[in-house]
Formats: structure tokens, C-alpha cells, sequence
């Protein structure tokens, strides 16, 4: 059965899960890894209450042991891995400490090196496989008040550029999603409690999904690297 790993995955309606859901949904068992057992294991759940196959492996992005033994659970049959943590860091840089932005980057960047190599580590064997990567506003601009998350998230943009040269060659997609604005799911609800009644103004879960699984699905001979998605109203 193919297997796909989704990394970074928070609360049912957040994107981490509905990748999660999805891809089980189409057919593969999705190992659901993230930082917070009840929140992997309630995902975990409700792909298994739909028919699919989901585990849930506790791993933290940054952690080189975390990263192989979550690879190594996977098996040979690796198919997607998708690396999609990456929380906000916002904060002047004048009032920033080093560990702050260093921390940003370990999980905005470092993480997906660590998550990237090991991927593809597993994938070239069968000369096959799809490694995507969770972008923002910020990966293709720097913005005032956010430097250390647009330095972060930029250098995860051009790692993943990086890779998807360097591998396709062997047989391995590696592609970015830009996601171009607050996402309609938890996070913004939660923070933004007025949220939810402008929907209009966040861009849609299902859609940003809709870009990861055409990204997946593309055969060898037209395969993009990035897709970007905003809602109609975005500046940009
Ligand atoms: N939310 C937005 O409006 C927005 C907009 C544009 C782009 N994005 C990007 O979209 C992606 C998803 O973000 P989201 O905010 O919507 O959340 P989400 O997909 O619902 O969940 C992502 C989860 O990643 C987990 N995580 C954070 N650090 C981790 C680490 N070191 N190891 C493992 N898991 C980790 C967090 O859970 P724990 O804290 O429980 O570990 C978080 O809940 C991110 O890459 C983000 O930069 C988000």
C-alpha cells in the first residue's frame, strides 16, 4: 500500500489534517506525525472514521531522531511526504533575542532539510516519489515585522528549489505550495475569534489541498514545481 507522510499536523480543521484526510481518502495510509499526541490522534481517528488508513507517530520536525525513526516506521513503500510545520514568528527584529529567530528557522527551515533528506533518501531506491512543501506570503517576501519567519520560510523555498533540481533527474517530484494569505481553518479561528464570519477574505482549506493532490498526481513529463494560492479579494 503506498504510504505518505504528512508532517505538521495540528487540529482536524487546520491544513495539516485535511492533507491527512485526503490523502487517505485517495488511497494511501497517511502517517500522521506532529509534536501533540491528542491532537494527532484525533485526526488519526477521524480518517479512520471515513474509511481511510491513518497512524499517528509522535515526531517533532527539528529533531534529527524524531525525523529518522518517523522515516524508517514508514517503510519502503513511500510515496508523498509532506513537510508542513511552520508556525508564525512574528516580532521586530530590534527586539528579537537569537534564540527566538533561531527557532524560527529551525522549524520553518532546518526542518524541512532534515524531513527533505530523509525523504528523498528513501525514495530514490524506487526512483519514484513526491516530497511538497508548505509555503507562505512570506516565502517570496520579506515584510516588516515578520524577518524572522520571511528568512525562514524564504530559505525553505529555495531549498526545496534546490532539491527539486537536484533529484528529478532520479525520479522525484519535489514541489512547494504558496499559500498567499490566513488559511479558513483553527489557527485563524482561534486567534481571530471574528474570523469565521469572513471567510471570504481566507483562503479555503479544501482549495490549498486541491493544489497539493494536483501537484502529487502530475505525470513525470509536466511536473511544476510551485502553486500558489490566494483568495480573489488578496493584494498582491
Ligand atoms: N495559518 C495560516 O493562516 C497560514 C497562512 C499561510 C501559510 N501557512 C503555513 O501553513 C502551514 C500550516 O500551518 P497552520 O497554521 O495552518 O497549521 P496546521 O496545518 O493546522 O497545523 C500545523 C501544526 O504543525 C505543528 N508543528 C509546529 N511545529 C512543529 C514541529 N517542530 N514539529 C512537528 N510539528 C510541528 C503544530 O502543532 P503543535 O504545536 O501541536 O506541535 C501545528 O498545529 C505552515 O507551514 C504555515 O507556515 C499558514
Amino acid at each position: 500500500m503506498k504510504t505518505a507522510i504528512v508532517i505538521g499536523v495540528g487540529p482536524v480543521r487546520g491544513l495539516g489534517a485535511q492533507l491527512c484526510t485526503r490523502f487517505a481518502a485517495d488511497g494511501l495510509k497517511v502517517i500522521v506525525a506532529g509534536r501533540t499526541k491528542s491532537a494527532i490522534e484525533a485526526v488519526a481517528n477521524d480518517v479512520a472514521l471515513s474509511g481511510g488508513r491513518a497512524i499517528p507517530v509522535i515526531a517533532d520536525a527539528t529533531d534529527e531522531t524524531d525525523i529518522v525513526a518517523l522515516f524508517n516506521f514508514a517503510g519502503t513503500e513511500l510515496d508523498l511526504a509532506i513537510y508542513n510545520a511552520g508556525n508564525n514568528t512574528p516580532g521586530r527584529i530590534i527586539d528579537m533575542d537569537a534564540e527566538y529567530f533561531e527557532r524560527s528557522w529551525r522549524v520553518a527551515c532546518f526542518g524541512g532539510f532534515l524531513f527533505g533528506r530523509e525523504a528523498v533518501r528513501r525514495m530514490l531506491p524506487n526512483r519514484a516519489g513526491t516530497l511538497l512543501f508548505t509555503g507562505a506570503s512570506a516565502s517570496l517576501r520579506g515584510r516588516s515585522g515578520y524577518g524572522a519567519f520571511n528568512s525562514a520560510k524564504a530559505g525553505l523555498r529555495a531549498l526545496a528549489q534546490a532539491m527539486a533540481k537536484e533529484y528529478a533527474g532520479e525520479g522525484i517530484h519535489v514541489g512547494h505550495v504558496v499559500v498567499d494569505g490566513a488559511i479558513a481553518g483553527d489557527k485563524i479561528f482561534q486567534r481571530y475569534p471574528d474570523a469565521a464570519s469572513r471567510q471570504e477574505d481566507l483562503v479555503s482549506i479544501e482549495g490549498i489541498v486541491d493544489a497539493f493532490a494536483f501537484l502529487y498526481k502530475q505525470p513525470p513529463r509536466a511536473w511544476s514545481f510551485e502553486v500558489d494560492v490566494r483568495t480573489s479579494k488578496e493584494k498582491w
